[in-house]
């Protein structure tokens, strides 16, 4: 197949125009369980904003599934990717709000209710308008579900896996949190969630660790300060940015009962949205007054 978009843990995605709509294929490389068939059902029905939209499936040969295109790329690709604008940051605040509103959609209003289990960047989608959309919650029952046939695939991505997951397999919607808080501290430094020091693999640090670091300094806004993307230049307003960081502190935090539900993330995300705005505002006044004062009026 001509047009493949990308390839992950389960296979690979391909582009597809069918009969005027764009649409992402995504070949399966297992075979589906009957049970997963009739998941798949009803994730069809599922519908909101801020989730990829599943629009259909068909079984031939492989399993097939079709989901709405997002035509902007991924999030890594918009914070790591040489050939993207660095993304300002009321967009980053914006895509923060965006990803938490699907999260909690699945965490609290649909039935069964949801756990996704692999958020990171790469399963963060970017619209044509820079707001995002959570990709392939529901299909991580397809390892669960079972088929004794499989590799076992580890479900999630090293990084963003909480303690809990990670050494006693504890599942609970605040493994998405946790992983969430990793994708808030993307934003902030667009580093991977795996630091690599010196490149070598033995020297390399989670990103909850290096921010841990940062906050116990002396002083943690100066500590902060070294980790935000250089490509922000001097263009955020810093407490703006340190909300975000301690909001992530808490959803990365080691026990999962204190860490927030993605209700109060999503309410702490429009507070934070709606002070950046104000600091957009003030920022564009601000230059403008620049301006005047260089044109001497
Ligand atoms: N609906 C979609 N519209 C546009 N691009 C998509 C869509 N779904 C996936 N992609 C692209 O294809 C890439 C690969 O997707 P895929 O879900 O297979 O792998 P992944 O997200 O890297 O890892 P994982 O298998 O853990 O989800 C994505 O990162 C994204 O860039
Ligand atoms: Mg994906």
């Amino acid at each position: 197949m001509a047009n493949k978009i990308g390839e992950g843990g389960f296979g690979a995605v391909y582009y597809a125009n069918l009969r005027g709509e764009e649409a992402a294929i995504k070949k399966m490389d297992m075979e589906a369980s009957k049970e997963f068939l009739a998941e798949l059902k009803v994730l069809t029905h599922v519908h909101h904003l801020n989730l990829v939209r599943l629009i259909g499936y068909c079984v031939e040969g492989s399993l097939f599934l079709v989901y709405e295109y997002i035509e902007n790329g991924n999030l890594t690709q918009h914070l790591r990717g040489s050939s993207r604008e660095p993304l300002p940051w009321s967009a980053r605040v914006q895509i923060a709000l965006d990803s938490a509103r699907g999260l909690e959609y699945i965490h609290e209003h649909t039935v069964p209710v949801y756990i996704h289990r692999d958020i990171k960047s790469a399963n963060i989608l970017i619209d044509k308008k820079f707001r995002a959309k959570v990709a392939d919650f529901g299909l991580t029952k397809l390892t669960e579900v079972g088929n004794a046939s499989l590799p076992t695939r580890l479900v999630g991505t090293f990084g963003y896996m909480s303690p809990e997951y990670a050494q006693y397999g504890d599942v609970s919607p605040k493994i998405d949190v946790f992983a969430f808080g990793v994708v808030l501290y993307e934003l902030i430094s667009a580093k991977e969630a795996i630091v690599k020091a010196y490149g070598s693999v033995a020297e390399s640090k989670g990103l909850v660790a290096l921010f841990e670091e940062a906050f116990d300094e002396p002083d943690p806004k100066e500590g902060l300060s070294k980790l935000i993307d250089p490509r922000l230049g001097d263009s955020y307003p810093f407490d703006n940015v340190f909300k975000m960081a301690q909001l992530a502190k808490a959803c990365t935090q080691e026990n999962p009962r204190l860490r927030p539900s993605m209700r109060s993330i999503v309410v702490a995300l429009m507070t934070l949205s709606s002070n950046t705005e104000d600091w957009d505002v003030g920022s564009f006044y601000d230059k403008q007054a620049v301006v005047n004062l260089m044109s001497g009026r």
